[in-house]
């Protein structure tokens, strides 16, 4: 490292760069060529030592050699796809004379791009930098999403009746959205429209929305403008437009005289009624300023009620009694999720 003016730290700061390449030349040539751009290298030999290496500490960006020896560099890629803390990384496959339908194989599973050998030392320079500026925008983003459901959890935090409320419809939800079979997409709608469901709270004023007595008429339309709140907050965040019909939709009912747009049957979106179910059964089951918790047998009774006056989606709530049978009180999610740091 004698010749090579920039510290570990600086390298590092400038993306790393994982080479996994049994030809020992050809990493040698890729580290001779990006180490001078700052960038700071790791190499592995084999598909085992990538692998151990990708999973010790996750780079910023995976140079691949398609053909090697035992596992093949196709099976390292679905390796990290399926992997949460890797599946986000770019990967560029080394290609010698890879036939079309290998390299489909490799579009399939999810390559970032091809490099196909002999390559020109200026255009691997120039893909790999372009790359890790993708992934400085990718970690930015994930970021965000991070702070976004810290800042959903907040809302419930701001009455120890609700901490964990936000959670807990997620996973009922989740479980429910699962049981009657919903589709992957319209899943990841439920689980993270449940997560963001009352995110509008933030707009209503504490003494409203924590007020220890009975509302007022004009309290009580405050409180409703919670999913309109939610829809104008959420609406130009991309990572969470998805979100959008069960925060927008989670108040409304069976018999249209719901908020805030009176839908009706199945015209409000299966997630939001999934979600709906979910909802009012965690404000039953658990305490609130003015009552007690309910046991779950007393909340579906109710429930069972408001579906006979044309509430909620009766075929919903019997899928939920089921989704409940796999799912004890003190199951170790639930208890998570309800233990509450400013619970006395
Ligand atoms: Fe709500
Ligand atoms: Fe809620």
């Amino acid at each position: 490292m004698k010749d090579n003016p920039i510290s570990a730290q600086d390298a590092s700061a400038h993306g790393t760069v994982l080479v996994i390449d049994d030809d020992e030349q050809i990493r040698g040539l890729i580290v001779r060529l990006l180490r001078p751009m700052g960038h700071a290298l790791e190499e592995a030999a084999s598909a085992e030592e990538g692998l151990e290496k990708l999973r010790a500490r996750p780079p910023d960006l995976v140079l691949l050699d398609m053909q090697l020896p035992g596992r093949s560099g196709h099976e390292v890629l679905a390796e990290i796809r399926a992997d949460p803390r890797t599946r986000l990384i770019p990967v560029v496959m080394i290609t010698g004379a890879a036939t079309h339908e290998r390299k489909l194989k490799a579009i399939e599973a999810g390559v970032t791009d091809f490099i196909d050998k002999p390559f020109s030392p200026e255009e691997l320079v120039a893909r790999v930098r372009a790359l890790l500026e993708l992934k400085l925008v990718t970690d930015a983003l994930e970021d965000a999403e991070q702070v976004i459901i810290a800042l959903a959890r907040t809302i419930d935090a701001r009455d120890r009746y609700t901490y964990g409320h936000s959670a807990r419809v997620s996973l009922y939800a989740g479980l429910l959205g699962e049981r009657i079979g919903l589709e992957r997409r319209v899943l990841a709608t439920v689980r993270q429209g449940a997560l963001f469901h009352d995110f509008g709270k933030i707009a209503i004023r504490d003494a409203v929305l924590l007020k220890p007595a009975k509302l007022t008429d004009e309290e009580y339309a405050e409180i409703k403008r919670h999913p309109r709140e939610g829809r104008d907050l959420l609406q130009n965040m991309k990572t969470l437009a998805q979100a959008m019909p069960v925060v927008y939709h989670h108040h409304e009912r069976m018999d249209g005289s719901g908020y805030p747009d009176g839908l009706s049957g199945h015209s409000i979106p299966i997630a939001a009624r999934v979600t709906t179910i979910a909802d009012v059964f965690d404000a039953l089951t658990t305490a609130r300023v003015y009552r007690v918790a309910l046991s779950r047998e007393e909340a579906l009774g109710i429930m069972m009620e408001e579906v006979r006056k044309g509430w909620w989606d009766g075929r919903l709530l019997e899928e939920f009694r089921g989704v409940l049978t796999t799912l004890p009180a003190d199951d170790a999610r639930i208890l998570r999720l309800s233990d509450s740091p400013r619970r006395i």
